[in-house]
């Protein structure tokens, strides 16, 4: 029998952000895949900023960004009948509409980024090992019993088929959508799977001359037939501008999957492209259902899921991996201080407290947003016929010089600005607030007119750090980027520098780390332009506690009389010490 102290079942992204978490924390954990590589498909792509704060904090921000295809590159959302066919309507996604490239811009030090699943996994995985994973590959989990002091857990090398017994202290569950895990534990769930089939067509094509003036990441066509979710609508992605793709078109998930031939899948490719002349190398063809499922629970015992496991949808508004790294990085940390000793098995619980309203939210908003696709048919007035001659005749429609023509016009261009709430989601993405005993919020989150596509940047107990500015002896480095890896840290301005005493005693009297941050002019980090006081702490006495996966766990509005008594009866309720 193998002994460690954290098991992860799956190395996706979901599994090795954990297992990559653990190592960072020096907590020993061992990873199975039942996959003999990461994944060699580059499904998720859509990689959003609050995913690669996770990677900038563990110092891999600038390897990520150079395996991906840059925001401005992402901008055009293109809705056509064929990349040389005529064009239906465009919008500027993935926050590149000057409205809200600010707000992007103005919210995170980072940028969202299209890094494909067969980019992003290695990196991880490797990340992971490099720093004490122990990643086991064509390795099965097929059962588990856990008890009160561990989890013991049978799984199969599937190349030797050899049996292996581990036995660790947690269990995390990150083996995706058909996760034996969460099945196992009986983790109730809503929603349904497989509503709609999509096949996904790899291939290599240089298709440059049909997208480099009106750069993308996703191409619309509306074509006639069963497309992307029964819709009369197929996909071209880019995965490398621009001669690595996917090409999209769906299927009926009653009767499974189509084996396709690469003739016929050339045929697809040539269809969308709407041009047979374009040679075409087909590298896979893979399928994959729309599913909109999630668990009302998350764990039991000892064993806890994240990712796919536990929140299953559409890949509309690319939440699903960015996700799932997050599930982990709100997971990680707490079982890390558990099994340090430093804090009490209920730290563990509000996982699942603040982490299920969010696999609830991402499962209803991607849900919502394949809600794009309808009023664009019915605005081309193809909702009944669907053929090749009824599209025909609606584009034809469109430039008529008509009433009738303004009028289709017009609605076409409503349904095509509507959509952008299928590919930006500024709100959606950076809006999470947590509430559970390891937040002291005294009142309710905030909110604004649009939480979806509108960020709100405000520090409050719950909410992740608003991203600001300092400089660090004139370089300026962001108020997330003094976040402590693993542990706690505490902000205060030059007026509060007696809370920098308070973590320290407090720390020491935890076993804790609380790195202290004192911002102001003449200190080690300076607020050249306002930021800090205006967004973060307004009253330079006070202080904000920030936990390690850079959510506020607390604010002190001002100096109270003991701030070390007032810090160190807090973080004993945050720890689940009392
Ligand atoms: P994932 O399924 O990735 O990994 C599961 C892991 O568990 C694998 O390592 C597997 O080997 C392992 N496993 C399973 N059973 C096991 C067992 N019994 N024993 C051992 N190992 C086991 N998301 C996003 O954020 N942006 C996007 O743009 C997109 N786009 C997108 C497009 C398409 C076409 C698809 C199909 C999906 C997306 N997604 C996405 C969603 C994204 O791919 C998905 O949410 C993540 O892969 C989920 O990550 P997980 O790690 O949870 O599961």
């Amino acid at each position: 029998m193998i002994e460690t102290e954290v098991l992860v079942v799956g190395a996706g992204p979901a599994g090795a952000t954990a297992a990559l978490a653990l190592s960072e924390y020096r907590i020993a954990n061992i990873c199975l895949t039942k996959y003999r590589s990461p994944s060699p498909t580059p499904r998720a792509h859509i990689f959003n900023q609050r995913a690669m704060e996770i990677l900038r904090h563990f110092g891999l921000e600038n390897e990520a960004v150079a395996l991906e295809m840059p925001q401005a590159l992402m901008a055009e959302q293109v809705f056509c009948t064929s990349l040389a066919g005529p064009e239906i309507g465009r919008l500027k996604a993935w926050h590149n509409h000057p409205r809200l490239k600010a707000q992007h811009d103005l919210i995170s030090p980072c940028a969202i980024g299209d890094l494909p699943q067969d980019r992003l996994e290695p990196m991880l995985v490797s990340a992971a090992m490099k720093r004490g994973t122990n990643l086991m590959f064509s390795t099965e989990l097929e059962r588990f019993e856990q008890d009160a002091q561990g989890v013991t857990a049978y799984a199969r090398n599937l190349v030797t088929q050899e049996p292996l017994v581990i036995r660790a202290k947690y269990m995390i569950g990150a083996d995706g959508s058909n996760s034996r895990v969460a099945e196992q534990l009986a983790l109730p769930m809503v929603g349904k799977m497989g509503l709609g089939g999509s096949l996904g067509i790899i291939f290599r094509a240089d298709l440059a001359r049909f997208v480099a003036h009106r750069p993308g990441v996703m191409y619309w066509m509306v074509q006639p037939g069963r497309g992307m979710g029964g819709f009369p609508v197929g996909v071209l992605r880019a995965v490398e501008p621009w001669d690595r793709w996917v090409g999209t078109w769906g299927f009926d998930p009653s009767t499974g999957p189509p084996s396709l031939s690469d003739a016929e899948a050339t045929a697809i490719v040539h269809r969308l492209v709407g041009d047979s002349s374009v040679a075409v190398e087909i590298e896979a063809i893979s399928s994959w259902s729309i599913n909109s499922m999630f668990a009302t629970r998350l764990s039991a015992g000892r064993v806890l899921c994240v990712g796919d496991a536990i929140h299953r949808h559409t890949p509309m508004n690319g939440l699903g991996s960015n996700t799932s790294m997050q599930d982990s990085f709100n997971l990680a940390w707490k079982l890390a201080l558990v099994l340090r000793g430093h804090a009490g098995p209920g730290l563990v619980a509000t996982f699942e407290d603040e982490r299920q309203p969010v696999a609830q939210f991402v499962v209803q908003r991607a849900f919502q947003s394949l809600g794009i696709l309808p009023p664009l048919i019915a605005a081309l007035g193809i909702d009944d016929d669907r053929s090749a001659g009824a599209i025909d005749e609606a584009i034809a429609g469109l430039a008529a010089p008509t009433s009738e023509g303004a009028t289709r016009r017009a609605a076409v261009r409503h349904a095509v600005d509507a959509a952008v709430y299928g590919f930006s989601g500024l709100g959606a993405e950076t809006n999470i607030v947590y509430r559970s005993t390891a937040v002291l919020a005294d009142a309710p989150a905030l909110s604004n007119d649009d939480p979806d596509l509108e960020a709100i940047i405000a520090t409050e107990p719950g909410r992740r750090l608003a991203h600001v500015w300092l400089t660090c002896d004139g370089v300026q480095v962001s108020t997330l980027d003094l976040c402590a890896r693993g542990g706690f840290t505490l902000f205060t301005g030059l007026a509060g520098a007696q809370w920098a005493t308070a973590a320290r005693t407090a720390g020491e009297a935890l076993g804790v780390t609380i790195a202290a941050r004192v911002v102001g002019p003449g200190a080690r980090w300076e607020d050249p332009y306002g930021d800090f006081a205006r967004r973060c702490l307004a009253d330079e006495t006070g202080a904000l506690l920030v936990r390690p996966d850079q959510h506020v766990a607390w604010h002190a509005s001002s100096m109270p009389q003991d701030p070390q008594h007032a810090l160190q009866s807090t973080l004993r309720a945050i720890l689940a010490l009392d």
